[in-house]
């Protein structure tokens, strides 16, 4: 491997798997992104001084843009990130998540698999799977597909092209479906950005229902390494995934912020319930230990302390990536102005 794209390289997971590759191989990446709400090029700050990371706007379903990224740059793999990914903003508007997830993935696909890419990984998630109930054993990677949202339901349509592409073309691809990720430079309107600032910020931390819908939280540095592990060792065709093996309730996750950030517990406030809210992730890593030899390295106790830690020092980065748009998602969000 000498070249790898990383699709979607200036949001969360994107950004942190390119520091993850330039600080721990010598191949050179190249960054796709269209800059949407979530892609920040302060999200890639510093690793430019590395003169092995290349940038170019643009977006993975505009083909004669990603023509001429593997005409220009030549890729050996493909790690595609890009995407619209938050659950909320797909129940507003379902129309972005089958452009960019389902057209832009099949697009980007195709043009990989006629320009003769070596390899093609899609990032997908642990919710194509849907809901588990609380007593339930956590998902294995051939459990059937039962989205729940527009954006779950994007993500298996996207995953259900890229395995047809394997059948039909003998393209080799594999599908990576990891639980809720956190760490640094994720995009304030998830859970753990989002009350980490709240709190930080005195403002109200707004918990969906009751609070006992459950998530298996790990660390986007263990995810970038599964993602690395199926790209060198996972079979064609073949469907990884990856938990943190700590599922925790949202009330456990909003309790210990609050503690973290010694923000007074009355910030608390339930709020209406997701529609369609899906009650329980969990995912079985004996899988991947088996196949790939990967399991999680940091637990949620010190990875969200570490994490917490880095939102307080990186507030200047929060006020940047909130841009207005933010802003008014927020208002018709949750009813009130972010101040
Ligand atoms: P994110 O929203 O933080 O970043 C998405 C990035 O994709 C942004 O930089 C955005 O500008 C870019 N993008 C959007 N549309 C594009 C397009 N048409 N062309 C090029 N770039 C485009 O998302 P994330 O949390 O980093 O998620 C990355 C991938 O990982 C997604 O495929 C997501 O489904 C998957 N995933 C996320 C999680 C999680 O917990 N965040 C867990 C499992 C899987
Ligand atoms: O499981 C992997 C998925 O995890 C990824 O594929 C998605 O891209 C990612 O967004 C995430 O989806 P969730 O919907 O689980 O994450 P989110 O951070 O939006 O919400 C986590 C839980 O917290 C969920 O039960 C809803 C709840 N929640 C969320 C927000 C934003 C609240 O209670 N209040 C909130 O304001």
């Amino acid at each position: 491997m000498t070249t790898l794209l990383i699709t979607g390289g200036a949001g969360f997971i994107g950004s942190n798997l390119v520091r993850h590759v330039i600080e721990t191989t010598s191949w050179n990446v190249v960054v796709l992104d269209a800059l949407t709400y979530a892609g920040n090029l302060r999200n890639l700050e510093g690793l430019e001084t590395s003169g092995r990371l290349s940038f170019v706007h643009g977006s993975i379903a505009d083909e004669s843009c990603v023509e001429s990224v593997l005409a220009d740059f030549n890729p050996d793999a493909i790690v595609n990130c890009a995407a619209e990914t938050h659950v909320d903003r797909s129940i507003r508007s379902a129309r972005p998540f089958v452009d960019t997830n389902v057209a832009g993935t099949t697009s980007i696909l195709e043009i990989a698999r006629r320009n003769n890419v070596g390899r093609f990984v899609q990032v997908s998630t642990d919710e194509v799977y849907g809901s588990l109930e609380l007593t339930d054993r956590p998902f294995r990677s051939n459990d059937s597909l039962k989205p729940s949202s527009a954006y779950a339901a994007s993500k298996a349509a996207a995953d259900l092209m890229v395995l047809a592409d394997v059948t039909t073309h003998g393209t080799n691809a594999v599908i990576t479906r990891c639980s809720n990720n956190y760490g640094p430079y994720q995009f304030p309107e998830k859970l753990i950005p989002l009350m980490t600032l709240n709190a930080l910020e005195g403002r109200p931390l707004p918990v969906y229902g009751n609070g006992k819908n459950v998530r298996d939280w790990i660390h986007v540095r263990d995810h970038c390494r599964g993602i690395l592990a199926a790209l060198e060792k996972g079979e064609r065709g073949g469907v990884y995934i990856f938990g943190g093996s700590e599922e925790r309730t949202n009330l456990e996750v909003v309790e210990r912020i609050i503690a973290l950030t010694n923000a007074p517990a009355s910030l608390m406030e339930f709020v209406a319930d997701r529609p369609g809210h899906d009650l329980r992730y969990a995912i079985d890593n004996s899988e991947a230990l088996v196949s790939l030899d990967w399991k999680p390295h940091t637990s949620f106790h010190d990875g969200l302390r570490e994490t917490v830690e880095w939102y307080r020092t990186h507030l200047a980065w929060a006020q940047d990536v909130r841009d207005g748009s933010y802003r008014s998602y927020y208002e018709q969000h949750y009813g009130r102005t972010l101040q």
